[in-house]
């Protein structure tokens, strides 16, 4: 029998569709099925460092299941391990806050913590279940990078955005007889753009994990053109590189767990083929935040809530210090020690972030039909 009472929720990391399917799934089933009391911190880590939160009731809760983003707001900052603090002099010092957060849960008579979020999120997770709390952590992003699940809730919405905007796009490209480069995002994976590139009919994939020639991109372009098909979709992830090259880098943010942002590969690219060929037309779209927002999918939300319900049912059952996840069509959970702390930017490298096979079957029935890699 367990002795929990009351949890607490928060959502870290850049937002996605089915974040609220899991808070949906976590509430009912701690309420209808435990009479537990749930509360839901705000702006993700921030929220459990300055005690701010709100009651998570079967109100709450009411009617989210398909809307996109989430209720408690999210934070891709506040390492709490490693928390950024700016002094008046300008000078930055970084310090463990972790205690403030566990005297917050003992002032609010918290038992255990649900977390949902990606690598950088659930390595804190990790971290407070160290420390003694008690923790279940549920798997988050678009990227789909995490290892030990085969699938994470919001990738699928985000594929479903990234195919409606290539259908789109392929009008303009027919139409204007140009070269429509798409960048969509991934981190240091390219699963969001391989999965959608496929679906959504483009002739050239790019992905970090085949580094490209840029004449071989050219060379799918004018093999196009010679036989009358006078326009080209290619499809770049905002991690892929120039054989020999590297990431184009956005943005740094220091007080982020995963300091690199990427973007801005696909305008590199279409300015590199432009100048390449003077005769085609070339255009940029970057899909940025529409590719992570909308109403979710059909999956997701499935997905996210059974996350949701397993997560509570696990911490009610003692097996916490563990993350849920999705294997083949069930759902059931790993020790967080064994999957988290590998795969933010910057240590991909390492081998951490489950990556795209480049001899795999996917990878191998777009080559079959056709689609470059630019390999
Ligand atoms: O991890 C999700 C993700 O959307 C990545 O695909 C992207 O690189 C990053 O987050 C963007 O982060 P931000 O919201 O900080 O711009």
């Amino acid at each position: 029998m367990s002795t929990i009472k009351k949890i607490g929720v928060l959502t870290g990391g850049g937002d996605c569709s089915g974040l609220n399917a899991v808070i949906n799934g976590i509430t009912k089933t701690a309420i209808n099925k435990y009479d537990l009391e749930v509360i839901g911190y705000i702006k993700g880590y921030s929220g459990l460092y300055k005690n701010e939160f709100i009651p998570l009731n079967l109100k709450a809760v009411s009617g989210i299941m398909h809307e996109g983003g989430t209720i408690l707001k999210s934070s891709n900052r506040d390492n709490l391990f490693n928390y950024y603090m700016k002094q008046p002099d300008g000078s930055v010092v970084h310090k463990d806050v972790s205690d403030v957060a566990i005297e917050n849960m003992k002032k609010e008579n918290v038992d255990a913590l649900v977390i949902i979020g990606g690598d950088g999120t659930l390595t804190s997770a990790r971290d407070f279940h160290r420390k003694g709390i008690k923790v279940v952590g549920v798997p988050k992003t678009i990227d789909n990078d995490l290892p030990a699940t085969d699938m994470t809730f919001g990738y699928n919405t985000s594929l479903e955005n990234i195919v409606d905007a290539l259908d789109k796009i392929h009008t303009t490209a027919y139409s204007h007889e140009r070269v429509m480069v798409v960048e969509v995002m991934g981190r240091n994976t390219g699963w969001l753009a391989l999965e959608g590139g496929i679906a959504g009919s483009a002739d050239v994939i790019l992905i970090p994990e085949i580094p490209y020639d840029l004449l071989k991109v050219k060379a799918k372009v004018d093999e196009r053109e010679a036989r009358g098909k006078n326009f080209t979709v290619i499809v770049v992830s905002e991690g892929a590189t120039q054989v020999g090259g590297g990431v184009v880098i956005r943005e740094t943010i220091e007080d982020s767990a995963d300091t690199q942002r990427l973007g801005g590969v696909g305008e590199v690219l279409t300015r590199e083929l432009a100048a390449l060929m003077p005769y085609k037309e070339v255009r940029n779209t970057n899909l940025a935040y529409l590719q992570r927002g909308g109403i979710a999918s059909q999956f997701d939300r499935e997905i996210g809530l059974r996350f949701g319900v397993h997560a509570v049912d696990c911490l009610m059952t003692n097996r916490n210090g563990v993350m849920v996840r999705y294997e083949g069509r069930d759902v059931n959970e790993v020790d967080l020690e064994k999957v988290v702390g590998k795969g933010v930017t910057g240590e991909t490298s390492k081998g951490g972030a489950k990556y795209v096979d480049p001899n795999g079957q996917i990878v191998h029935a777009a080559k079959s039909i056709g689609i470059s890699f630019g390999d």
